[in-house]
């Protein structure tokens, strides 16, 4: 049998080369070696002892070759990740699970890693967060009006932004534990546009900085809806798109009653 299927390779290289010409594709390659696998083992013995002992060894070894490659990427298919471990998807669904696990073991884990160990864990987790936080300022590029300078996103907070009618409008957000530096309770969002001269306006010290949260017992500088609650700060909010949707729907609605009118364009919320 192994004789018999080890004829193939001659005979596909022949064809795939008369493939490569015309059609480069990996589909057309596919499709070949199969129907010349198929044809060899058809055509039975005559054939295959046509050909010298060494040209068969010749073919077995390309075959064996070939069966060895395959199986190691079926494995690679079938452990947990491995195949897909090319995608993002899972690299994201495997890092996740192992942050996870990591917190859910417990301390006796943790304790378990030397203090270099952890160090070392504190700088790359330290260092993916740079980067998360650094790469989150993108979802919201592109924003109309583009003259309008990106707002800053207050640490301990986030900022709710969206764009109507080619204005844009910013709403800074304080965590559970901090408040407003600055008494803005009848001041739920900001305004970037042609009428403010592309700057932000904002009672805070200027420039794009629009509020500061800070560690606060009692949130009293703040209209309410402009706190997360202690269960749903800033990141558990992005992280469940009915929570994000439901804040957008109250952000919406508070511009509406401000007699913003029109839809809204290029809503993001980045969290500081
Ligand atoms: C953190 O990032 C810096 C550069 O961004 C790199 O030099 C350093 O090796 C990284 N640290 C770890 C622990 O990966
Ligand atoms: C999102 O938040 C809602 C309301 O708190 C909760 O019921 C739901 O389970 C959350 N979804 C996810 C995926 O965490």
């Amino acid at each position: 049998m192994a004789l018999q299927g080890a004829l193939m390779w001659i005979c596909s290289l022949a064809v795939l080369s008369s493939c490569a010409a015309q059609d480069e594709t990996s589909r057309c390659r596919y499709n070949s070696l199969t129907s010349k696998l198929k044809e060899a083992v058809e055509l039975g013995d005559s054939l295959l002892l046509s050909w010298s002992p060494e040209e068969r060894a010749g073919l077995l070894l390309n075959l064996r070759n070939l069966k060895d490659k395959l199986s190691t990427l079926q494995l690679r298919v079938l452990s947990s990740c491995a195949a897909q471990d090319e995608t993002s998807r899972c690299r994201y669904n495997s890092l996740t699970s192992k942050l996870k696990e990591a917190v859910e073991c417990g301390d006796s884990l943790l304790l378990s890693w030397s203090p270099e160990e952890i160090a070392g864990l504190l700088l790359n987790l330290r260092n993916l967060t740079d980067k998360l936080s650094t790469l989150q300022l993108r979802e919201c590029q592109g924003a109309a009006p583009p003259q309008c300078p990106p707002a800053e996103v207050p640490e301990d907070g986030g900022l709710l932004c969206t764009t109507v009618s080619d204005k844009r409008y910013c709403k800074p957000m304080c965590n559970h534990g901090y408040d407003f530096s600055f008494l803005r309770r009848s001041r739920v969002h900001e305004e970037c546009s042609k009428p403010t001269g592309f700057k932000w306006q904002s009672q805070f010290i200027g420039g794009n900085k629009l509020a500061v949260c800070i560690k606060a017992h009692i949130q009293v500088s703040g209209a309410a809806s402009a706190y997360f609650s202690e269960a749903q700060d800033c990141l558990t909010t992005k992280s469940n798109s009915s929570l994000i949707e439901s804040l957008m729907r109250g952000f919406m609605s508070e511009l509406r009653s401000a007699d913003v009118q029109g839809e809204a364009e290029n809503s993001c919320l980045l969290c500081g």
